[in-house]
């Protein structure tokens, strides 16, 4: 077994996935293709990763020489090889020899040979098949020194309910309950009777049978992941016995049917996928919502991470599929760079002549030639990247942090509780991040198990779920000096999504100095408003003087010791305490009951960010659409400025000695344009 090296490059990445095993009998179009990506500066490609059919036509029977060649070829020409292992779609005489291998829907019925993505990841016949071809890639293609990396199956996702998953199931519930006894008191099933004698009853959830049991649903959806990552690990292992290669699986944006923090464990180096609507939605609010997501993906493992897979122009599966406008694709394209990836590449190198992807964008159309506008900005972002290989390696350093966590989600979203019209978990998680954002900062997206230590400001939005734990680290944090923002629905329910007994947030009480009494689910339509608070026990401050709208969910809280900076403006609660702050410790907790709009959120990130010592590198807060963040190496600091709003803007240049690694400061910055400097 071969010891793992750290992922290296010496050039920041940028290619893309590619499938020549679609044009082995055209071989004019493979000599096309390597003319046309060293024209356009490609320097990696991931290669293999739909191909199994080809590299094993029979079972047990190999033809890896085509991809041999094909890796060779690239090497000669100066580009790598991202290695895909080919699990993400499985060869037909793989499925009609091996029906175990299909996958079984909820409603209990079996899949029939077709798409992908769609096989069962229990299947002892699938794993051993997949390890089989794997050993054979990783034998022959280990150690090429075109090979930079294993891209371990594609994009997993789904849940299979054969009989093979559900045994796994009850023996993962076995380990974790040891008693049915155990497991009934987890998961409350007294409630309408449904509590089991034996492990063995136990079904997973299906619209034929149970769904009701809150702690059943997450129990089966952390076994999916805990499938999906073993998966991972035995695939990884596999290749490992040939090969000191890093791997990576390629994760979804905003996906949350798998725990990504728990798949990340499985991995060297996290890559994702991002095909963000441009141009649909206002451009600043698509901008920062897919930062929002590479900032998630990078505190994955809090290193470099790889754009896999972005689109070079259409996608064909959008509603409507738009064009990126000339500029985007850099824009993009930096954009990772920017939140830390030491990546970028595309979906797909050559677009293929047939089924379901034939008019999905591609570096390389069916026109097939290089005087093509996609082409030539393909070839301007190499440029760019040329340019910015001084941060290869660099680092996101963050002094503030936002919460997502795969498992509150998932009990957040099953619960049945104040609001089952979305709970709009994800906009009030965005209005936080955009009240950083606009400050300039990095921003961290971690977990509930994530270490605090390099925090001064957390905030926790719609925390429902507090596994044990959390709330001493939350207290922790306050009591050392940290800045705590938490909100409504906080506190609620354990990790096995038993509502706490007594005051609510579970164990915050006296760092917030309130409990939580009453939660008021409004209507889309109704408003509330956060105006100043009146009286005794209340704390002006000048820049949150409101008034603010809230919409959604207004909980009701019974202040202890906490001062009451904002109180509800109308409905029977007016006068009450919405926005509060409690001294604890050497810290601050603040507390928003409400679901407040964006300028709300503004002011007070703007407060909580100066109260925690935090600055970003322009100084004050910046013009909506500008998107500033900043990457750290030994020596250096390199800025990354971004211009996502609507107009040019004329950069003030941050305090202390820069020079422009990319882009010119003198002239302003055009809608699209991205400006580096790097300290001196
Ligand atoms: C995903 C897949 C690719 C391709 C693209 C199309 O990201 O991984 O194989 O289907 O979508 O956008
Ligand atoms: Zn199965």
């Amino acid at each position: 077994m071969y010891k793992v090296r750290e992922f290296e490059t010496k050039q920041l990445l940028h290619g893309g996935d590619y499938n020549p095993e679609q044009w082995l009998s055209m071989p004019e179009i493979l000599d096309k293709d390597i003319e046309l990506l060293t024209g356009a500066g490609i320097n990696v490609v991931s290669l293999g990763i739909f191909a199994w059919a080809e590299l094993e036509p029979e079972e047990g029977v190999f033809n890896l020489d085509w991809m041999e060649k094909i890796i060779n070829r690239l090497w000669k020409n100066g580009i790598r090889t991202i290695l895909a292992t080919p699990s993400g779609a499985r060869p037909k005489w793989l499925a009609d020899k091996y029906p175990e291998v299909l996958r079984v829907s909820p409603d209990r019925r079996r899949m029939l040979f077709g798409a992908r993505h769609n096989h069962c990841l229990t299947s002892p016949v699938y794993r051993e098949k997949v390890a089989r071809i794997d050993r054979e890639l990783a034998k022959r293609f280990g150690s090429h020194p075109g090979v930079i990396l294993w891209h371990i199956s594609n994009e997993f996702s789904g849940e299979c309910h054969c009989p093979l998953c559900q045994d796994a199931f009850r023996s993962w519930l076995k380990d974790r309950y040891t008693t049915i006894d155990n497991l009934n008191a987890a998961w409350y099933t007294k409630f309408w009777s449904h509590s089991y004698q034996s492990f063995e009853q136990v079904e997973s959830p299906s619209p034929l049978g149970e769904i009701a049991l809150h702690g059943l649903n997450l129990d089966w959806k952390r076994f999916v992941s805990e499938q999906t990552a073993s998966f991972i690990a035995a695939e990884r292992e596999v290749v490992r016995e040939y090969s000191d290669l890093p791997v990576t699986v390629n994760l979804m944006y905003y996906f949350t049917q798998l725990n990504y923090a728990r798949l990340a464990r499985e991995i060297d180096i996290v890559s994702w996928d991002t095909y963000p609507a441009w141009n649909k939605w206002p451009l600043v609010e698509t901008a920062e919502d897919n930062g929002f997501w590479h900032d998630v993906m990078r505190s994955l493992l809090k290193k470099p991470y790889i754009q896999m897979e972005s689109c070079p122009s259409a996608t064909n599966w959008q509603g409507v599929s738009k064009l990126k406008k000339p500029g985007l694709l850099m824009a993009q394209g930096l954009q990772a760079i920017a939140h830390g990836a030491d990546a970028d590449l595309y979906f797909q190198i050559r677009q293929s002549r047939g089924s379901s992807e034939k008019f999905h964008g591609a570096v390389i159309d069916h026109y097939g030639g290089a005087d093509t506008r996609v082409l030539s900005e393909v070839s301007e972002v190499s440029e760019a990247l040329k340019k910015l290989t001084p941060v290869v390696g660099s680092r996101t350093k963050a002094g503030a942090a936002i919460l997502f966590d795969w498992e509150n989600i998932w009990a957040m979203e099953d619960a049945q509780g104040p609001r089952n019209d979305d709970l709009h978990w994800k906009d009030l998680t965005l209005k936080i991040y955009h009240g950083l954002c606009r400050l300039g900062l990095n921003v961290d997206v971690i977990g509930e198990d994530a270490d605090l230590s390099d925090y001064s400001l957390v905030a926790v939005p719609m925390a429902y779920q507090f596994r044990e734990g959390f709330a001493e680290k939350l207290a922790s944090f306050t009591a050392q000096g940290g800045i705590l923002l938490t909100t409504f629905w906080s506190g609620v329910a354990d990790g096995t999504d038993l509502c706490y007994l007594g005051p609510r947030p579970h164990g915050l009480v006296d760092v917030l100095g309130l409990r939580s009494e009453e939660i008021d689910g409004l209507y889309d339509w109704e408003e509330n408003e956060l105006v100043r608070a009146q009286g005794e026990d209340t704390l002006n401050i000048e820049s949150l003087r409101g008034p603010y709208t809230c919409k959604y969910l207004c909980e009701l809280p019974r202040l202890s010791t906490a001062k009451a900076v904002l109180s509800y403006g109308r409905d029977f609660y007016a006068g009450k305490a919405a926005v509060t702050r409690n001294t604890y410790g050497e810290g601050s907790a603040w507390y928003v009951a409400a679901h407040a709009g964006q300028e709300f959120f503004d002011d007070l990130m703007e407060y909580l960010a100066a109260e925690a010592g935090l600055q970003g590198p322009m100084g004050g807060s910046l013009p909506a659409g500008i998107q500033v963040t900043e990457r750290t190496d030994a020596e250096h600091r390199y800025i990354f400025i971004q211009n996502f709003s609507e107009t040019a803007w004329t950069v003030e240049m941050p305090a202390g000695e820069w020079k422009p690694l990319y882009g010119n400061p003198d002239e302003p910055l055009p809608v699209y344009g991205t400006l580096v400097l790097e300290s001196i």
